[in-house]
């Protein structure tokens, strides 16, 4: 629910329209966290009492119902669905909201829906939970969860690096899937696809409309077939978007789960955008056994980001919040007296993770830290063990985790969205250096 009275009530001196409709949105998306339950246990492995679901000890057998309740805990239901738990209101979904605003089912002005759609794109989907336990492997599940990794190429937004020890992993994948089956990649010679033609599985790829939505990176290209069905477009276009790449295939699905989803994708995952096409037995057994077998190219090393050298010129506070801090990171560090004591996931908690009490919404804010793991404010200006600036590490280690380099401590921020550019991110670093001006 957008908050205009709570706006009205609060008006803040010089703000302009555009920081009047981005100040009613983000009390929409900070009262969207105001129901959020009590902090949940920290990632410490230790058992603790402080969240009302026990830390599992990484010696026990995994606990589906555990792994149930970690689901609401942890509010995977803001932005996933099919979670077994219902959705999140909309005014605290982070996917329905931005998708609403993108498909026109947001009230707002005609500007301010305009100004807000390239902002909430990378967003607005995320693929559905539902009988991912018939389709992808436990070991899988909860091997993503601790490093998600980049699965579908054209949508913007990640699965977030969140708070979640082993042991929930664990019991979260036993609750996502209570059947198992091993990978193909670690099955011998699978009666699935025994006697395919590779070449023939190669040719349906690129024939059958496989390519128009599917990347497969470690070999030549796919071609970009018609699809073979018709298709609402919208229908189309999110297929598109929550198409995974091929690539990770054989790491997640059984030969049987793989042919039994062409046969009948929708029978497997009743939400599925993927298209039932047309197909032979024998042309499934080799459009799976390619998948499944092709040797793959190792993938390409992504370069790891440098840090650019701070900038002569001088850059103001207006700049650096104009640019970063009002347009991304208020999101979710928000003011908390604003909406009643919760400032968004960054600042009360929220998406399993305890407050860290950090405003970024104004100069204040930033200069007043955020509350380390110890509870103590610390400053997010204090130089990490490489020299570079807790804000600017954080900014930094997201595109360390985009290129699947190994992070440190420091989570990756913006949490699970597209990194800050290296050019603004060196705007805050030369801030910093030159003495944080007003
Ligand atoms: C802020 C939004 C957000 C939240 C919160 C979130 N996810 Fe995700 N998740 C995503 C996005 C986006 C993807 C797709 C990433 C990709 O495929 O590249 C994803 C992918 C996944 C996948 C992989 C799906 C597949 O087809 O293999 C699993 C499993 C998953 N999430 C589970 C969870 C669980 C469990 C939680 C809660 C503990 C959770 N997610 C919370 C956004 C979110
Ligand atoms: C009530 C609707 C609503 C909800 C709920 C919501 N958002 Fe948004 N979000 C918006 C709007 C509108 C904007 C664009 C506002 C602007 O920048 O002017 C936005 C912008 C953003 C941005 C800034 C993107 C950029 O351009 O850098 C991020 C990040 C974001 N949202 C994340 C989230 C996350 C994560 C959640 C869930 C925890 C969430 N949002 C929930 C409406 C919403
Ligand atoms: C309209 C887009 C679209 C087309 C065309 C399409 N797919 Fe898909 N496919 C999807 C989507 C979306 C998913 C993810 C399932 C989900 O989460 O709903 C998927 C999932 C898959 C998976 C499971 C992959 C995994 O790792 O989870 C395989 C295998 C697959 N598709 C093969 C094919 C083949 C082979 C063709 C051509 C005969 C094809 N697809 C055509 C959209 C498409
Ligand atoms: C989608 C929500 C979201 C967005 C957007 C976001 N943050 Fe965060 N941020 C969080 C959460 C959640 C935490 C707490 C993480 C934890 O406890 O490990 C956090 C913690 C932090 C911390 C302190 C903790 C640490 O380990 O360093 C810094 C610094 C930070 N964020 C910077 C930023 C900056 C800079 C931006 C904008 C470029 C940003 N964040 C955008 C959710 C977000």
């Amino acid at each position: 629910m957008i908050a205009p009275s709570r706006h009205a009530a609060s008006p803040r001196k010089g703000w302009g329209a555009r920081a009047l409709s981005v100040a009613l949105v983000g009390a929409a998306l900070v009262a969207a966290c105001k129901k959020t339950p009590p902090p949940p246990p920290t990632p410490d492995p230790t058992p603790s009492a402080s969240g009302p679901v026990a830390v599992t000890p990484a010696e026990a057998a995994p606990d589906p119902a555990r792994g149930k309740a970690l689901v609401l805990e942890m509010q995977c239901n803001r932005c996933h669905d099919g979670t077994g738990h219902a959705a999140a209101a909309q005014n605290k979904h982070c996917v329905h909201c931005h998708k609403d605003i993108m498909e026109g089912r947001f009230k707002a002005s005609e500007a301010s829906i305009a100004r807000w759609k390239p902002r909430v794109k990378d967003l607005a989907d995320a693929p559905s939970l539902e009988a991912i336990g018939a389709r992808v492997s436990r070991a899988f599940i909860e091997s993503y969860l601790l490093t998600p990794t980049d699965l579908r190429p054209h949508l913007v937004a990640s699965m977030p690096r969140l708070a979640i020890t082993s042991a929930q992993a664990k019991d979260i994948a036993a609750y996502l899937a209570p059947e198992d089956a091993p990978p193909a990649s670690r099955e011998k010679a699978p009666a699935a696809i025994a006697g395919a033609d590779l070449g023939k599985g190669r040719a349906l790829l690129d024939s059958k409309g496989c390519g128009t939505c599917h990347t497969f990176s470690g070999i030549a290209p796919l071609t970009a077939s018609p699809v073979p069905v018709p298709q609402d477009p919208r229908a189309f276009e999110r297929g598109h978007r929550i198409a995974p790449d091929l690539r990770a295939t054989r790491d997640r699905m059984s030969a049987a789960r793989v042919v039994r989803w062409l046969k009948d994708p929708k029978a497997v995952k009743a939400d599925t955008e993927m298209p039932t096409i047309p197909l032979t037995d024998a042309e499934i057994r080799d459009l799976a056994a390619y998948v499944l077998t092709v040797p793959l190219a190792s993938p390409e090393a992504k370069p790891k980001p440098e840090r650019l050298p701070l900038l002569t010129r001088k850059v103001s506070f207006k700049e650096v919040d104009e640019k970063v801090f009002h347009r991304t990171c208020w999101h979710c560090h928000s003011e908390p007296d604003y909406a009643i004591g919760d400032g968004g996931p960054g600042n009360s908690g929220g998406l399993g993770f305890k407050p860290r009490g950090l405003n970024l919404s104004d100069y204040a804010g930033i200069a007043a830290g955020f509350l380390d793991d110890k509870g103590e404010r610390s400053s997010v200006f204090a130089k990490e063990a490489d020299g570079t600036p807790r804000l600017v590490r954080a900014m930094l280690a997201r595109h360390e985790e985009e290129a699947g380099a190994p992070t440190g401590p420091v989570r990756g921020m913006p949490l699970g969205y597209a990194p800050i550019s290296l050019e603004d991110i060196q705007l805050v670093d030369t801030w910093i250096s030159q003495g944080r001006p007003r």
